[in-house]
């Protein structure tokens, strides 16, 4: 695909509903007594694979457009299905799915495609160990086999800021005998599977970095209506800052305080974004996102920045691209054990384009010349946050890019170069 430079970014959009809101709703439905009906469901390939996943585990949903609406099968009634339960690209719906599957009487095997079975399972076969169930991994990846039944309680520290590995846990923690579940996270990680707890009338506990949820008999069928998600947002936002001229809406967009750091970090860097009608979805904060374009200056990420913006980091390297002076990125070795090795496919797409970047083993460096870089060829290796990330660099640049592979971005977001081109102006 070959994507033309543009001269700005004018519209109003809005994105598909928030991916990891899709797949924790379609997980609890699953696990629910009586049907939940989910709206503003975001259809893509890794929400799809939610569906696919509890379906083989025996239940029913109903779709159409934006509303998926999931039979449950009560907090213990998962069937073993008799072939691998097939996880595709979508790491969180495998691990998030663990912690359920953790609790349910029956053998398991989870299977996913070549990028998920490169990624790392031994964070949560450990603590699940832990509680209790039989969790085989192999050399540390997937296939991962669990034998479910009874779990006890823990309290287990994270080595590293997950909100997948914090999440299985404390699924696990709902199926559990006797006390709370308690994870303790080394910063704050988005909170989807917390606040949609509470939405079903589960206590979650928070002191400090410790969060705790308790056993539960049963739970109710959920009723959620889900916002757009910020992370499909943000390569526009992007655009429209970087292109001068341009003028974007995007409304109701999740903007949830634990998946912002880009939009706070672009602020910072000099951005123009207004973020107004702030209401509350699903129990969770939307808003409409007004952006203007702006010179944008470098900044340093540290570690304590990284969870808040771990997906939207591609996205920085090209923002630094642009920005006056050194971006520099620190304390996001987490990038490696993303879809793709973020550190290397980011930092290689980019030089390729002229981006004078250099990767280190915790992030990178880029070094901001305010004008357009040249363009030329990347490749997605499968990766749809960097199909996502060259067609920004490729509006942005002075030559074009020609873009391999940019399927990949149907893994969260199938309309999205539509979508981008409605807003284009040449
Ligand atoms: C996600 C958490 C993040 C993120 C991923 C989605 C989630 O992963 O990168 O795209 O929905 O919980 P980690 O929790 O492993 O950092």
């Amino acid at each position: 695909m070959n994507i033309e430079p543009a001269a700005s970014i004018e519209g109003a959009i809005a994105v598909p509903g928030v991916k990891g809101i899709s797949q924790r709703a379609v997980l609890l439905g699953a696990i629910a007594d009586g049907e939940s009906v989910i709206e503003g469901f975001g259809r893509a390939a890794d929400t799809e694979t939610a569906i696919s996943v509890v379906r083989d585990l025996g239940a029913e949903v109903d779709e159409d457009e934006e509303t998926v609406r999931v039979k449950g099968l009560g907090l213990r009634g998962l069937r073993q299905p008799d072939a691998p339960l097939d996880f595709g690209n979508a790491g969180t719906v495998m691990r998030l799915a663990s912690g359920i599957l953790a609790g349910q009487e029956g053998r398991f095997e989870l299977v996913g495609d070549e990028s998920l079975s490169g990624r790392p399972q031994e964070r949560i076969a450990e603590p699940l160990r832990k509680m209790g169930a039989r969790v085989e991994t192999t050399d540390g990846h997937a296939p991962v086999v669990i034998e479910g039944g009874r779990l006890q309680p823990i309290r287990y520290e994270l080595p590293v800021a997950s909100a997948q590995v914090k999440s299985a846990i404390l699924l696990a923690g709902l199926l559990a005998d006797g006390g709370a579940t308690r994870v303790v996270e080394p910063q704050p990680s988005r909170d989807h599977t917390e606040r949609l707890l509470r939405e079903l009338g589960v206590p979650v506990g928070r002191r400090g970095s410790e969060i705790s949820v308790s056993p539960v008999e049963r739970l109710p069928p959920l009723r959620v209506q889900i916002a757009g998600d910020f992370s499909s947002a943000a390569p526009f936002v992007l655009a429209a800052t970087l292109l001068s001229g341009s003028e974007l809406l995007v409304q109701g967009v999740n903007v949830n305080p634990l998946r912002t750091g880009f939009l706070d970090v672009l602020e910072r860097m000099g951005a123009n974004i207004a973020v107004f009608n702030r209401r509350t979805t699903g129990g969770e904060p939307t808003a409409d996102l007004e952006v203007r374009s702006a010179p944008l200056t470098a900044t340093r990420i540290e570690r304590d920045d990284v969870p808040r913006m771990i997906d939207e980091l591609p996205l920085l390297a090209l923002a630094g691209a642009m920005a006056r002076g050194d971006t520099i990125v620190r304390g996001a070795a987490e990038l490696r054990v993303k879809e793709t090795d973020r550190i290397e496919t980011v930092t290689t797409s980019l030089k390729g384009l002229g981006v004078r970047i250099e990767a280190s083993d915790d992030g990178f460096r880029v070094r901001g010349v305010p004008t357009r870089p040249k363009g030329g060829a990347m490749g997605t290796h499968g990766d749809h946050r960097l199909a996502m990330l060259g067609a920004v660099a490729g509006l942005v640049s002075r030559d074009g890019v020609r873009l391999e592979g940019p399927e990949a971005v149907a893994i969260s977001f199938p309309g999205f170069f539509d979508l981008l081109e409605s807003v284009t102006q040449r």
